[in-house]
């Protein structure tokens, strides 16, 4: 999973000791006397890294051509007094005022015809040439001035590239998916075909008809749903780049990136395929406070950023150091929680920890939002725990720049996840997560470690291969799957996998087309369950949402439906494959039935957990080049709890007596 290192930019991390602190950095909100302020605070901190004018056009430019650097010349002096490396902002995620009254079209329309007015942020469509001639221009203005900045160390560009908005249906943004569809399809009769057109009279004679899949009378062609996914995807990322070709031609040698939203919670964007255009991956992350399980969801996010980032460290750019502003109730963090999540992200791959913002608002929509530095200052829990948690980031600089290991991946594909869930299917209860998260809780609560891997990346070195709801499947994943098998890894399939290809056709002669061979079945029909409904398997598991027709094609059946008209029909199914073997799942099972089937693969594929330890204790290990380990231990309990490790825990600097105190987190550096 090593990324070729790239030639160009330098990797950001050779501009930062240790593990980086920090997070965004309004200063523009405050006077003078409170910026340094700030400079004592960030010092009391140990605050080494932040990002700098990421709202700041309209200060920066307040009329078109008239510039007013003075204060971020101030502030980047005053940061790089105090040794602190910035992430520089291209300033474009927020147009002023005046670009908007001179250039109303850039602003972005709605599926419905609604232009989205200023007044907020994020008001401008990516495909709009006049938005990225000002959005150079600005970004030009700002590599000349600081290219030569010793405080520089990363390019942040824009923010949160789709966030807020992620579909864009005016005529611009009309004229430019017509253009992505013809340099996809070459010709009209190749995008009628891809699209299956022939059906409800929906045939093209040139590319100037073809409209975004606004508001229809019914269904709207599911390729052009997808397609349009995949533009609005591409689209973001197309303005990403030409903005980057900006800052290369000023400033060749900084690194650039711009912050994901990777979690369960976004789907827009295939971050993936935006990879290879960030010099290193920056994931946002905010945990979602009515949901118990938020430590789980937080694993998930951050396992799938380091699947993103091909297993490479990460920044954590944006998180939250106790409540949020824009959830229905914003509650704070639990004593003790910010530590765990910032290392429950270190412990997965980050090598910086940044929060928004560095000092709460006293204006604003975001003035409820929690910062490192709250309304109360000094004075108050959360700045206590900011305070312990820079000294806890100092203390784990030896693991900085190794790799988690892991010897079982998920496969995880946004495509896949787009076109599963695009309308017109057997079932709305087949969303494409919720297996898939069903799997990775069940391995998160047995402390087994999973990267998340792109279907057409390499499975080499993992031992248990989890392939749930991959609806869509190109020849070439399949085939990389069905090696994995072959190559001894233990591959389970899950229901509604491989049924199309990349065009969203679906591959004829019986389920599940694509996996039909490897697995050694074929399903003749689909039985998705009525809302609420339950059935009952062969071993007592109760499972739910889906069942099938299947027959066996050289695979044995393990467990089987028990009820009409499915009695006695494989409900899960194994077939040896080379040296390894294929199973298939063809039911949601209840969470004992997903245990049972885990315990099953665990058991064939020889996965064992990251070490030994009390039930809802955090593991994941780190590893270095030359062989030095660092297991972290979160414990989630509110009590101590015991874990089986040989070492040294950096926090404490003690030698670990095999007990992590309630709450807490030992990160130890093994013998
Ligand atoms: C992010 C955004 C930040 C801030 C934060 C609040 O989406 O990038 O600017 O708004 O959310 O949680």
């Amino acid at each position: 999973m090593t990324k070729q290192a790239r030639s160009g930019p330098a990797s950001v991390w050779n501009n930062i000791e240790g593990i980086a602190f920090g997070g965004d950095y309004n200063p523009e909100q405050w006077p003078v006397s409170v910026r340094l302020e700030d400079l004592e605070l960030m010092q009391e901190a140990g605050v080494n890294f932040l990002s700098v004018g990421i709202f700041s056009w309209a200060l920066l430019e307040p009329a078109e051509g008239q510039y007013d650097f003075g204060w971020l010349d101030e502030v980047m002096d005053n940061l790089h007094s105090i040794g602190v490396k910035v992430a520089l902002a291209t300033a474009t995620a927020a147009p002023p005022a005046w670009l908007v009254r001179r250039h109303p079209e850039i602003l972005p329309v709605t599926a419905d015809g609604t232009v989205l007015g200023p007044g907020s942020r994020r008001h401008y469509t990516p495909s709009s040439a006049v938005y990225r001639r000002y959005a150079k221009g600005i970004t030009r203005m700002l590599a000349e001035r600081y290219k030569d900045h010793p405080a520089l160390a990363l390019w942040h560009v824009d923010n949160e590239l789709g966030c807020h908005v992620s579909e864009f249906y005016g005529d611009e943004d009309a004229a430019a998916f017509r253009g992505w569809l013809e340099r996809r399809y070459g010709t009209i009769e190749a995008l009628n075909s891809a699209w299956g057109t022939a059906f409800w009279s929906q045939n093209y004679g040139s590319f100037e008809e073809i409209l975004p899949p606004g508001l229809a009378p019914s269904t709207l062609n599911p390729g052009q749903q997808l397609d349009f996914q995949r533009f609005n995807s591409w689209i973001l990322m197309d303005y990403y780049r030409e903005l980057v070709a900006v800052l290369r031609e000023i400033t060749p040698t900084v690194p650039c990136t711009t912050n994901l939203m990777a979690s369960s919670a976004t789907k827009a964007m295939d971050y993936f395929s935006w990879a290879k255009d960030l010099d290193v991956i920056a994931n946002d992350h905010y945990l979602v406070a009515a949901d118990p399980e938020r430590h789980i969801e937080l694993a998930f996010s951050a396992d799938l950023t380091r699947g993103i980032a091909g297993g490479d460290p990460w920044i954590l750019m944006e998180h939250s150091t106790s409540a949020v502003n824009w959830q229905p109730r914003n509650q704070p963090k639990m004593p003790g929680e910010m530590l765990r999540n910032s290392l429950a992200h270190v412990g997965r791959g980050a090598d910086a920890v940044m929060f928004f913002q560095w000092r709460q608002s006293f204006a604003g929509s975001e003035k409820f939002h929690s910062a490192m530095v709250p309304h109360g200052g000094r004075e108050t829990r959360v700045w206590r725990e900011v305070v312990d948690l820079g000294a806890a980031l100092k203390l784990l600089e030896p693991v900085r720049g190794s790799r988690v290991e892991s010897r079982v991946a998920i496969v995880f594909d946004y495509e896949a996840w787009w076109a599963s869930e695009i309308d017109s299917k057997p079932s709305i209860d087949v969303r494409y997560l919720d297996l898939l998260r069903a799997f990775h809780r069940s391995l998160f609560l047995r402390a087994v470690s999973v990267d998340m891997v792109h279907p057409s990346a390499t499975l080499e070195g993992y031992d248990l291969v989890l392939v749930c709801t991959l609806y869509s499947v190109t020849d070439e994943a399949a085939a990389n799957i069905a090696a994995a098998a072959a190559a001894g890894a233990t591959v389970l399939v899950t229901y509604f996998s491989g049924i199309v290809d990349e065009k969203d056709h679906v591959r004829l002669g019986g389920y599940p087309g694509a996996f039909r061979e490897l697995l050694g079945v074929r399903v003749e029909e689909f039985r998705p369950l009525l809302a609420g409904s339950q059935l009952k398997l062969s071993d007592g598991t109760i499972s739910s949402i889906w069942s099938e027709h299947i027959h066996l094609e050289g695979a044995e059946a393990l467990q089987t439906f028990t009820e009409y008209p499915l009695d006695g029909v494989p409900s899960l199914t194994r077939r040896p494959v080379g040296s390894g073997a294929a199973w298939y799942l063809a039911t949601f099972p209840d969470s004992n039935g997903i245990e049972s089937v885990v315990d099953r693969l665990l058991g064939e594929s020889g996965v064992a957990p990251v070490a030994a330890a009390d039930p809802g204790v955090e593991l994941t290990r780190r590893r270095l080049a030359d062989g030095r380990s660092f297991l972290f231990a979160i414990n989630h309990n509110r009590s101590g709890s015991s874990v089986q490790a040989v070492g040294t825990d950096l926090l404490s600097g003690e030698r670990f007596d095999g007990t992590v105190p309630a709450g807490g987190v030992a990160v130890i550096a093994e013998d």
